[in-house]
This record gives structure tokens, sequence and C-alpha cells, in this order.
């Protein structure tokens, strides 16, 4: 079978000999189309593809039609809103994604973005340390569990709420279980987010719940920008001058964001996924979950059902 490696982020070079290893092993043909500027190259090079890995890259339902092959989609990572999930099923093309693979990368990240906003932007001026500060944890899923470890051994008081994860779970971890978004908000010095774009979350964290953070309160954002109001968010810290936003996803409005001089600092491309371990982690999870498929019509990890 032909698989197609399809990251305009490229994985780190050492992932990509993992993954072809893997998949030649198997038996398979791997073509690799890396840093692609335009959509033509995808839909050129997905055209006799009967597996695909990807990233985020767009896979919209001009990408599927064009693939006349295609069998299985494998996005190398967790979130799957840039894959048209629903015409993908329409074409009897599986998505799976591979959880957990790349979440350690993404937790490490939160902190590499809070202890520069703790300390000033590196300003030369005293700043605050994370030790006995209170983190929220909005969603504790694979990320969030690996940002409630590492907040540990920071000395942080850590929160979490998620509204599909019972409260037990959350406890059994040695972390305060919130009953809601806003008392996760009012509970906090920090609020990490780590909740999926759906219909129900974008938007979702807004100038009502944001400006439920105490004073010098930060935002910190790994997950994806469409969760933020991003037009209220510019409010508030118009309105609000202790507030810091940290993201690793660059807001549509980051020019406007930008005039927040040493309180907004955003990664010029998402960075938290971009380590040689996860990107080897994903890439030969989704490597190994593509052959099984082929093997034995494994779909264990099939997000489209
Ligand atoms: C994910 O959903 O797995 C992360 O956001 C990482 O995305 P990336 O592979 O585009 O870096």
């Amino acid at each position: 079978m032909k698989v197609l490696i399809a990251t305009e982020k490229p994985f780190a070079p050492s992932a990509v000999q993992g993954i072809t290893k893997e998949l030649t092993t198997a038996g398979h043909e791997v073509v690799l189309l890396e840093k692609y500027k335009e959509m033509t190259e995808l839909l050129e090079a997905v055209k006799d593809a009967d597996a695909m890995i990807v990233r985020s890259d767009k896979v919209t339902p001009e990408v599927l039609d064009a693939a006349k092959q295609l069998k299985i989609v494998v996005r190398a990572g967790a979130g799957y809103d840039s894959i048209d999930t629903a015409y993908a099923k329409e074409k009897n093309v599986i998505v799976e994604n591979t959880p957990g693979q790349n979440s350690n990368a993404v937790a490490e990240l939160v902190f590499g973005m809070l202890v520069y906003a703790v300390r000033n932007f590196y300003n030369g001026k005293a700043g605050t340390e994370l030790m006995g500060k209170k983190l929220g944890i909005l969603a504790f899923g694979n990320v969030g569990r690996n940002v409630a470890r590492i907040a540990k051994g920071f000395g942080m008081e850590v929160y979490a709420y998620d509204a599909f994860c019972p409260v037990e779970a959350i406890e059994a971890d040695g972390v305060h279980a919130c009953k809601s978004q806003e008392e996760l908000f009012q509970s906090s010095d920090i609020v990490s987010l780590h909740i999926p774009a759906t219909p129900q979350t974008v938007k979702s964290i807004n100038y009502q719940l944001v400006n439920m953070l105490p004073k010098k309160g930060i935002l910190v954002n790994t997950a994806r920008k469409e969760v933020i109001n991003e037009e209220e968010l510019l409010k508030l810290m118009e309105e609000r001058e202790d507030l810091k936003f940290m993201t690793d996803i660059m807001p549509d409005a980051d020019i406007e964001f930008k005039k927040f001089d040493g309180r907004y600092f955003s990664t010029p491309k998402k960075m938290g996924a971009q380590t040689a371990e996860a990107n080897t982690n994903a890439g030969i999870a989704a490597a190994k979950q593509i052959n099984a498929f082929f093997a034995t019509g494994d779909t264990t990890f099939q997000v489209n059902k």
C-alpha cells in the first residue's frame, strides 16, 4: 500500500526515519510531502495514496475527493478538528488519532510559557514564582493530567474541571475537582486550557469567564485558538492591566493582542507537540495503526464511527 506522510509542519527527521521503517518493514511504500505551501501540492500527492498520516493538516472534502484510493487517515496527535470526519465517513475513509502520544510535550510547554510569564518575559524586573500558586486545568484529559503532574513538581496547588471526567478520577490524582468552569476560574491564579474545539467549546473562553480570574491572573492556551472569544478577551485585557495571556496558537487578532506588551505572548507556530519524542511517539503510533488496519482490519482508534 502507498502511505503518504503529509505534514505542512514536518516531524523531526529521526521521527520520519522511525515512521518510514515501521511502514516499509510491513511492506508499504512511503511518500513524504513536507512543508507544502499550496493545497494543490497535497491534492496531487494524495491522488494514489491508500493511507495518509497528517498533523494539523486540513483534510477537507476537496482532499478526500482527490484521494480516490484512500482508506485510512491517521492524525498523528490528539485533536482532529482539522479533518472533515463526517465527509470521510461518507466516503468510507477511516479517521483515527493517536491519543496521549504527544501530551507530555504539550504539558511541558505550558510551564515554559508560565515561567516566562511570571518572570515578566525576562525583562530583568523581579517576578513571582509558581510555587504555592493555584493552577486551574480546564479538561482533565491526557494533556491536563500531565500538566497536573508537572505542576505538583513546581509545588503548585492544582485544580481541575472536566465536564466528562468523574470528580473521583480527578481527586484520585491528588487534584481539587471543581464543579464548574466558573468555579475553576474563580479558584485559580492561572488557568491552562486543554479542551478540544467543538461546537460546544468554540468561543467559550469569554469575557465573563476570564474576568473571574483573580488579580494578576494568567490564561495559557495550548489547545485551539477557536475556543477563545478573541474580541471579548481583547476588551478584557484592555480593561484589566493585570491580566496575561500566553498562547501556543497564534490568535487571528495577533496584531491587536501585541499591543499588550509584556502581557501577551504567542509562539509563531504551534510548538506544543513539536519535540523529537512527541513526533516519534505519535508518528510511530500512527504507522503501527496503519499497519494493523491493513493487516487485520483493526480500527481501535477510529474517531468517525
Ligand atoms: C494535537 O492535537 O495533537 C496537538 O495540537 C499537536 O498538533 P500538531 O501535530 O499540529 O503540532
